[in-house]
């Protein structure tokens, strides 16, 4: 007999007179019920043991955690909370757990803990719930492409570019390192290397996404990333995923409503999606929120931050009007920020999007034309001759959620200031050549994947919304 999965037997429309469902043990009351999770939904079916009838060998072996198959009638449930649970006429173990050392009892385990035990943190309804609405969110960003006909592209995890030139990147070599082979001036000798040459895993896919936008028109990178920033933030991992659309002919305009247009379509698409999981977590943002003290509390539940982000314009910036907002700002004035904001030209920290968010606007914000040197050096020079056409996406309770630009599409331009940063341009030959052969106007972003996630699920620590969290000296499982 095919078992059927707990949200179908659920979701039955009629009683049936035998069913088979197969999961892990939740909980075990009064040598009778069970609740039943397979990680199809948040809800557990209750089976209902015929104690009388069932060898005492097999009731103490229906320990939390354990995998079991039962087979029995769905009938209408008697409990409250549920409609339908499983008359159980057949049960058997299929894998047992020792219930003491089972790591998640069933109670309240902090994220602290539940960090530490990430290979099974999933068979909590909290993580069950931010996993499969990660999954949710990873099917909307592919549907919204295709349907707008974007070619989804995979760029190279290993690469000889640093796109985003901050040097922060994990090396990838097969050399021995105990023994590397040298040149005749003492160097590594990187000919000698799998590649020969020198290598990395990815910050960015970028470079190689715009040669294809201008090939294809509209492209879209979804993979990971690596960072090897050794901030040990709430916002930061070492290995995340970035979607990173890039389209020829559009200018920041048009990158700006298509960033404001994407993260509405997979909010909206959680949402109408993910009805049962939001509630959960909703409730649980709701607990969290209660420790803290009054005034820091949020005036809004999950869900009507959600509906906030859909039913609202996101609010569009100059880099220079927040600067002159955030030097009149009274924790600027009052030296509450940890950077204080003296003059044009400084670079925004967290503390300060956050304000402008979360304080100022009160709503998502696009701030766009940025100070040319604090951004990297494939931006758009603006006529000024010092901003570049850069646009960030600030997020409530998250910052910076969506970094983008219009490209510098003039070769002599790009090169003259690949030069003045010192970037080789024999190494990026094949990126110069899109500016060499049809170079035209185009601009694309990149969006954190596991920032969306933080947003849309209501959790505060990115560690929590990946499946196996790499960050600084952590990457046990
Ligand atoms: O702003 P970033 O560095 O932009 C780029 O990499 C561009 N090449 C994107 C593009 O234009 N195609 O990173 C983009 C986004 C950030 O806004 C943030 O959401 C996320 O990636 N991000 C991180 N997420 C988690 N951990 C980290 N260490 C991250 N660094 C960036
Ligand atoms: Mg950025």
């Amino acid at each position: 007999m095919k078992h059927t999965k707990v949200k179908d037997l659920l979701q039955s429309n009629t009683t049936l007179t035998e069913v088979n469902a197969k999961g892990w043990v939740r909980t075990f009351r009064n040598n009778q019920f069970i609740a039943l999770n397979d990680g199809s939904t948040l809800n557990n079916i209750q089976c209902v043991v015929d104690f009388e009838n069932t060898p005492e060998e097999t009731l103490k072996r229906i320990t939390t955690g354990a995998a079991i198959s039962v087979v029995g009638a769905l009938v209408e449930s008697q409990g409250a909370g549920q409609k339908y649970e499983i008359q159980v006429s057949k049960l058997e173990i299929l894998g047992d757990s020792d219930a003491e050392k089972f790591p998640m009892q069933p109670k309240k385990h902090s994220l602290e803990f539940l960090r530490e035990n990430a290979h099974l943190r999933v068979r909590t309804n909290a993580f069950g719930a931010i996993m499969r609405v990660r999954s949710v969110l990873a099917f909307a960003v592919h549907r919204y492409f295709q349907e707008k006909g974007f070619v989804y592209v995979n760029t190279p995890i290993i690469t000889g570019a640093d796109a985003e030139g901050a040097g922060e990147m994990f090396q990838v070599t097969s050399l021995p390192l105990d023994n590397l082979p040298r040149t005749e001036d003492g160097s590594i000798n990187y000919r000698e290397d799998f590649f020969g040459k020198h290598t990395n895993l990815t910050v960015s896919g970028q470079l190689e996404g715009e040669t294809f936008a201008m090939a294809l028109g509209q492209i879209y990178t979804f993979g990971p990333t690596f960072r090897a920033e050794n901030s040990n933030t709430s916002r930061h991992l070492a290995e995340f995923w970035m979607i990173e659309p890039e389209v020829a002919f559009n200018d920041l305009d048009d990158n700006m409503d298509l960033a404001e247009d994407f993260i509405k379509y997979v909010v909206k698409y959680a949402v109408e999606n993910c009805a049962d999981d939001l509630k959960f977590l909703e409730g649980r943002l709701a607990d969290e929120e209660k420790q803290k003290p009054q005034a820091e509390r949020s005036e809004m539940t999950l869900l009507e931050k959600l509906r906030f982000v859909l039913e609202n314009d996101f609010k569009r910036v100059s880099y220079t009007e927040a600067i002159d907002i955030l030097r009149d700002s009274t924790p600027n004035k009052k030296k509450k920020f940890s950077y204080i904001i003296e003059q044009w030209g400084a670079d925004l920290q967290s503390e300060h999007e956050r304000f402008l968010v979360e304080k100022h606007f009160k709503c998502p914000v696009i701030l766009y034309d940025y100070p040319a040197n604090i951004k990297a050096f494939y931006m758009r020079l603006n006529e000024d001759g010092k901003t570049v056409r850069a646009m960030d996406i600030l997020f409530p309770g998250i910052g910076e959620i969506v970094g983008g630009s219009q490209r510098e599409e003039r070769y002599d331009v790009l090169v003259e200031k690949m030069r003045a940063l010192g970037i080789d341009e024999e190494e990026l030959w094949w990126y110069l050549d899109t500016r060499r052969f049809g170079s035209a106007v185009h601009s694309g972003f990149g969006l954190g994947f596991e920032r969306l996630v933080l947003f849309v699920t209501g959790m505060t620590n990115i560690r929590d919304v990946i499946p196996f969290p790499r960050t600084p000296m952590n990457a046990e499982f």
